[in-house]
């Protein structure tokens, strides 16, 4: 283990605790002594692969005692590679990075939307387990493209699910942005998906852009502010970089830059 800097970002090799399918993705319990401790949901972990140059990134799924996992969606070479590791084996994992969800004024609230379209899913249990130990009402949206992504653990923390495929093989036929608008009722949502989700909420007449927490996903490099590989946004209206300004920022904040 190797501490970074002060804020807390640490080095350290985690060993596989356990590795299993859900749904289409495969939940990767990692032992950790030190990120488990300062991670914060909405924060995300940097995982180093054999792939070249640059870690990739993954969101905090869900934390224990001297443990947390990271929801992965198997899409190319450094996927493929966690989906071939077993159980004993170590990860060299850097994290926790980027801003939390206490970064927003989102905890003060008695009720929260979660809205997540397809592996988007990972942002929401930290979430959920936290709003829920306060009482306070939790309810998902969670959009797929079909039944076979779909997975039920944890589902004891939202006091309601939607769920929207969009071959109609499971929950509503469609996007999930449309059952948001069909179920609103005014409260603060926090969401995570790709930006075409997010174009479609920023659609929204009735969702103000003012009350949704987004968390972005971007090709990645460093993860640490200084490549500038994560960057957003053009020259009329500026620049961020997802890693270290997010990846959770208020839909108003960045809808000029998506
Ligand atoms: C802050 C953050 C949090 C993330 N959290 C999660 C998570 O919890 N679970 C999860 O499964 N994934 C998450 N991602 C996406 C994940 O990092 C990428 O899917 C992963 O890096 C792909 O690596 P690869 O080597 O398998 O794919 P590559 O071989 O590099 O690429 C394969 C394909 O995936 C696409 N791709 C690569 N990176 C991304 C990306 N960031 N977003 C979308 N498509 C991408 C490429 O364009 C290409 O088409 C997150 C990304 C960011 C930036
Ligand atoms: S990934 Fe390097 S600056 Fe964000």
């Amino acid at each position: 283990m190797m501490n970074i800097d002060s804020e807390k970002i640490f080095l350290e090799d985690c060993k596989i605790l356990d590795i299993s399918l859900l749904g289409q993705y495969l939940e990767v319990v990692l032992e950790s002594f030190y990120i488990s401790k300062y991670v914060k949901p909405g924060q995300f972990v940097n995982v180093k692969l054999k792939t070249p140059f640059f870690r990739r990134p993954f969101t905090l799924f869900d934390k224990g005692t001297n443990s947390f996992s990271i929801l992965v969606k198997i899409v190319g070479k450094g996927t493929k590679e966690i989906s071939e590791m077993k159980r004993e084996q170590f990860l060299n994992v850097l994290g926790p990075l980027g801003n939390s969800i206490f970064d927003f004024d989102l905890y003060g609230l008695d009720a929260i939307d979660l809205v997540a379209g397809g592996v988007g899913i990972a942002n929401m249990l930290s979430v959920a387990k936290l709003f829920k130990a306060s009482n306070k009402k939790v309810r998902l949206f969670w959009g797929i493209k079909t039944k076979s992504e779909y997975f039920e653990k944890f589902f004891e923390y939202f006091d309601e699910i939607f769920i929207s495929s969009e071959d109609g093989s499971i929950g509503q036929k469609g996007v999930i942005t449309q059952v948001l608008n069909e179920n609103y009722t005014g409260n603060k949502v926090y969401a995570c998906g790709p930006v075409k989700m997010l174009k479609a909420i920023l659609e929204d007449k009735v969702i103000l852009p003012n009350d949704v927490v987004c968390s972005l996903e971007s090709v990645m490099g460093c993860g640490i502010g200084i490549c500038y590989g994560c960057s957003i946004g053009n020259s009329q209206y500026g620049y961020k970089l997802v890693c270290k300004d997010g990846p959770n920022f208020l839909l108003s904040e960045i809808k000029s830059l998506i």
